[in-house]
């Protein structure tokens, strides 16, 4: 079951700077912030009501991220869906032949998460995230 949009993703050239619009400009609290080095970013997330949004910075462009700033520059990265129990909605997705990029889930900054292929969401790099307390 997906039950909301937990956040969405932006990709930035510097942290620094997009949280100077986001945080500063818009007042929007930053509630985490960590560098992950498994996927090759520094991240903020920042409360907007019952949502987020995650500000990404690569670390290097040959991270994933990197490489879509250098293809699409910044903006839209992905959009996040939260679910109670991420390992049964990605199996029943997997069930269904929905095209994925993580086969489990991981541990993400957002809980845990696992990533759908834009293939199959029309273009749009969807997360899944069960929330940990
Ligand atoms: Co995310």
């Amino acid at each position: 079951m997906i039950e909301k949009i937990h956040h969405v993703g932006i990709a930035v050239h510097s942290l620094d700077d997009a949280l100077r619009f986001y945080s500063e400009t818009l007042r929007l609290p930053v509630h985490a912030s960590a560098t992950v080095e498994e996927q090759g970013v520094r991240a903020a997330l920042l409360t907007i009501g019952q949502s987020e949004i995650e500000l990404l910075e690569p670390l290097s462009p040959e991270s994933p991220v990197g490489k879509f700033l250098e293809r699409k520059g910044e903006g839209l990265h992905h959009i996040c869906f939260q679910t109670p129990d991420v390992d049964a909605e990605l199996e029943e997705l997997k069930a269904k032949g929905v095209e994925l990029v993580d086969q489990q889930p991981r541990k993400g900054l957002a809980g845990m998460i696992c990533f759908l292929h834009p293939k199959a969401n029309r273009g749009v790099l969807v997360e899944l995230a069960t929330p940990v307390e």
